[in-house]
């Protein structure tokens, strides 16, 4: 890559996550790190949302509830994806979450003498641990706990509590088999080497990158339409 094309990509790079943060204070209100967020995320505003330093949310994600939502450090959570919490639901650090996963911590009453939307909602925390992975369209429901370094399989349903390390698919989630655990690792073992891990990095940053920069391009393609439509 020419040298100029090198120095004003990484100014832009640069750029980019400057506005991210900008977003994310402005949004969120609190801090814990650099995150990344990308456009069209929606938030209740009665949350209690925490993100570890290094957390990013995909496009479209959905956060509903009055609960309390932490999301660990170096978490990521894929496009569309959906947390309504009620209560509490907490991820762990390293967590890779594919997109379209929910993860829901309340159930309404299910009596047959009352409409449903009537009922009551019975919120039990949900605590998924860390270096998970949660594969697309994944779903988690109330009060399950997800042992560290475990993997859901995509579209599993989890219905009850996945120990440390098992790979788990289908619906109801069963256990397929364990990863092999390192002793004393974080889970981790498995998840790729080590310069898998930085390519993942990468592409991620490339990612929020390219949506920080359509944003910028939408917003100056209005700007230009509203100028012409004044003019
Ligand atoms: C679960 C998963 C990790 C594979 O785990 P694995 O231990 O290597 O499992 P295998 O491929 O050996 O399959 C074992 C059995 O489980 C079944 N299986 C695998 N994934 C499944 C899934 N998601 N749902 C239901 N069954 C599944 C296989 O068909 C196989 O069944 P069989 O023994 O009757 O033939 C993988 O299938 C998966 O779902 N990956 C998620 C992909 C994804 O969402 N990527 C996005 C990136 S974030």
């Amino acid at each position: 890559m020419p040298r100029l094309v090198q120095v004003t990509h990484g100014l832009w790079r640069r750029a980019a996550r400057a506005a991210r943060l900008v977003a994310y204070d402005a949004f969120f209100g609190k801090r814990t790190g650099r995150v990344g967020l990308a456009a069209g995320i929606s938030y209740d505003p009665r949350m209690s949302l925490s993100l570890g330093a290094g957390a990013q949310l995909g496009r479209n994600g959905t956060f509903q509830g009055e609960g309390r939502v932490q999301i660990g450090a170096r978490t990521y959570l894929g496009g569309f994806f959906s947390i309504h919490c009620v209560r509490a639901v907490t991820i762990g650090d390293d967590c890779l979450v594919g997109n379209f996963v929910s993860i829901v911590d309340n159930d309404h009453g299910t009596d047959a003498s009352a409409p449903i939307a009537a009922q009551p909602l019975a919120a039990k925390p949900v605590r998924i641990g860390n270096g998970c992975w949660l594969g697309e369209k994944a779903t988690v429901l109330a009060g399950v706990a997800i042992g560290d370094g475990a993997v859901v399989g995509a579209g599993a349903v989890v219905t009850r509590d996945v120990p440390a390390g098992a790979i788990v698919a289908g619906v109801p989630a069963r256990v397929l088999r364990l990863r092999a655990l390192g002793a004393g690792s974080l889970g981790l073992d498995g998840v790729g080497d080590e310069r898998g891990a930085r390519i993942d990095a990468e592409r991620r940053e490339d990612h929020f990158d390219v949506i920080a920069h359509r944003e910028d391009a939408a917003a100056e393609r209005l700007r230009d339409l509203a100028g012409r439509g004044a003019g």
